[in-house]
């Protein structure tokens, strides 16, 4: 399975913070925020990973992750010359996901809770006996800030809109996205909305329309957090503050994830902490090897 990280996009919500740097190079407490995505498709076990933004803000990316090679990925960078829509992604990706199934995340997505690396697994088994996509539903108190989904019992997606202002369910759909081999053509069939967008439900209604849209649910004990506005930044930030503190176990730590996902070992790991070996950051990574 191939990976994509949709980072562009121009951030203004966040103003002035994002006047000169990329809203998903911003901090959640400890960490820039790409990271949040960049291990929730670890988890998935995706290591060929394709990061899209915008020809600003790309080289602060690839500043950051390189080529992957430390955490044992393959990180590829491609540019999104504007906020042309999410479903863009499989157009600008065609060729990093030649004919595999992929993985979308949006790099502003946070992701967090029991059994999600479990509940990755089973999705992608699902794609590999029928499913041509797997989306995550939340509950949220606004959803018509949202992708809206609705799902029958078994889990078929049975509705999908994209910020309807009457919502027929509170389940909003997350900016994580798994899918079969169709995608990239699905994508290049779809026309810009009315917001001048190749909207990622529209791709996905496709899906649905063939019966073949699985709804998942996150669940009530799970976190999925927003990083859109000032005060939902800095929430998401004490959230992963709070636990961190709490446990002593760091959320999306990338080296820790590479580690335990076996793509690199040990030595490889406490190398990356010693490599500055300055902040409480450095020493966890460092600890985490040490103790593997
Ligand atoms: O976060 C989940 C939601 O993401 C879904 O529920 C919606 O169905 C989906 O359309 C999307 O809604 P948003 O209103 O959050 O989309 P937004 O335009 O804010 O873009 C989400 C992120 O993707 C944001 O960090 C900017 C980036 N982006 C956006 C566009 C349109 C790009 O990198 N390129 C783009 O072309």
């Amino acid at each position: 399975m191939k990976g994509i990280i949709l980072a562009g996009g121009s951030g203004t919500r966040l103003d002035p913070l994002t006047r000169v740097v990329s809203k998903q190079l911003l901090p959640v407490y400890d960490k820039p925020m790409i990271y949040y995505p960049l291990s929730t498709l670890m988890l998935a076990g995706v290591r060929e990973i394709l990061v899209i933004s915008t020809p600003t803000d790309l080289p602060d990316f690839r500043r950051l992750l390189g080529t992957g090679a430390e955490l044992g990925l393959e990180i590829t960078y491609a540019e999104q010359p504007s906020p042309d829509g999410l479903a863009q992604a499989f157009v600008i990706g065609a060729d990093h996901i030649g004919d595999s199934a992929s993985a979308l995340v949006l790099g502003d997505n946070i992701f967090h809770g029991p059994g999600f690396s479990g509940m990755l697994h089973r999705s992608i088994e699902g794609l590999n006996s029928g499913d041509g996509c797997v989306l995550f539903g939340y509950p949220v108190r606004d959803p018509q800030r949202y992708g809206v989904g609705e799902a029958d019992p078994q889990g078929r997606l049975i509705s999908i809109e994209e910020k309807p202002a009457a919502p027929r369910s509170d389940r909003a759909i997350t900016g994580l996205y798994l899918y079969d081999q169709q995608v990239v053509d699905i994508a290049r069939s779809v026309h810009p909305s009315a917001r001048g967008e190749l909207e990622i439900t529209d791709v996905n209604r496709v899906y649905m329309q063939q019966g073949s849209a699985r709804l998942v649910d996150l669940g009530r004990g799970f976190a999925w957090l927003d990083t859109g506005t000032h005060e939902s930044l800095l929430e998401a930030a004490d959230y992963v503050r709070v636990l961190e503190n709490r446990q002593g176990v760091r959320i999306a730590c990338v080296e820790e994830v590479a580690l335990r996902m076996g793509f690199i070992d040990a030595d490889a790991c406490h190398k990356l902490g010693e490599r500055y070996g300055a902040s409480g950051y450095d020493a966890y990574v460092m600890e985490v090897a040490a103790t593997f």
